[in-house]
């Protein structure tokens, strides 16, 4: 394992362009559930209740949309980086980040310092919720004390529109900008590392494929094995933290030793 790591360090310091993909299985170390694990969100919730076309169908599935959005904003709220993220942040001050690309909705890359034009959020983010209809965009925490005054299902203050965090649901168009970015950016690496995704989701999940067929190298760190495993040059099974912590340190000791 420490070889690899070593090896993953190493490719970092030589390569020109790297980008860092996260999924879920980034934060679970700070305490919010991932999806597909056992007692992970679709555990607990049925996927089918979140599509974005039962949302706009009636006021009995957006209360019930809020209801479990709410419980799930809970850990969210109170989560902390946990030494991947670090990591990560780390990564840009040291010049060796050319982008993160997130499917998290936790805002946590940016709590660990990522800077905003580094960090290309493809489905959205937990902490803003926006009106469907003009758009306005409000602190999730100011909406959350609505509803624990007893709203069920926001409306906008401006238009009267239906108000949602600012998450892409699935069914829901996925953010242009960021997935052409996501897309361009991907093409033109050549490292890219996965943490803690089982990458099953598209398009996100093509990314990964984009990259390599462009000549990248591919790395998957993840606790379980993923459909990509085998077309990675390296995968380390393993988790987010303690492996994003080492490698980090290697590349360190690498700049250090004038690398
Ligand atoms: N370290 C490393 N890997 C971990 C850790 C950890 N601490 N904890 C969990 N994992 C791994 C799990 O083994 C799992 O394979 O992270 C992966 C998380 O996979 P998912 O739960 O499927 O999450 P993700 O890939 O981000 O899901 C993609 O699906 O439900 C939608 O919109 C949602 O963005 C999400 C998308």
């Amino acid at each position: 394992m420490k070889d690899e790591l070593k090896e993953i360090a190493q490719w970092i310091l030589s390569a020109k362009r790297v980008i860092v993909f996260s999924g879920a299985g980034l934060s679970t170390e700070s305490g919010i559930p991932d999806f597909r694990s056992p007692g992970g969100v679709w555990d607990r919730y049925n996927p089918e209740d979140f599509y974005f076309q039962n949302f706009l169908a009636s006021e009995a599935s957006r209360e019930k949309y809020w209801q479990m959005a709410t419980e799930m904003y809970e850990p969210i709220k109170i989560a902390q980086p946990n030494p991947a993220h670090l990591a990560i942040a780390e990564l840009e001050k040291l010049g060796k980040l050319d982008c993160v690309i997130t499917q998290n909705i936790d805002g946590l890359h940016f709590k660990a310092g990522n800077s905003e034009d580094k960090v290309i959020q493809l489905h959205g983010t937990a902490i803003f919720v926006s009106c469907l209809s003009c758009q306005k965009r409000y602190d999730r925490n100011e909406i959350q004390e609505r509803i624990k005054k007893g709203q069920k299902a926001p409306r906008c203050d401006d238009c009267g529109g239906l108000l949602k965090p600012a998450t892409i649901s699935f069914g829901q168009s996925m953010p242009e900008k960021e997935t052409e970015e996501a897309y361009h950016r991907s093409s033109l690496c050549d490292l890219f590392i996965v943490v803690g995704s089982s990458l099953v989701v598209q398009p996100a999940a093509s990314m990964p494929l984009v990259a390599k067929r462009n000549g990248a190298k591919l790395v998957i760190i993840n606790r379980d094995p993923t459909p990509y495993d085998d077309m990675a040059d390296l995968v380390v099974h393993g988790q987010a933290g303690s492996t994003m912590g080492s490698i980090l340190d290697y590349v360190k000791r690498g700049i250090g030793a004038g690398n």
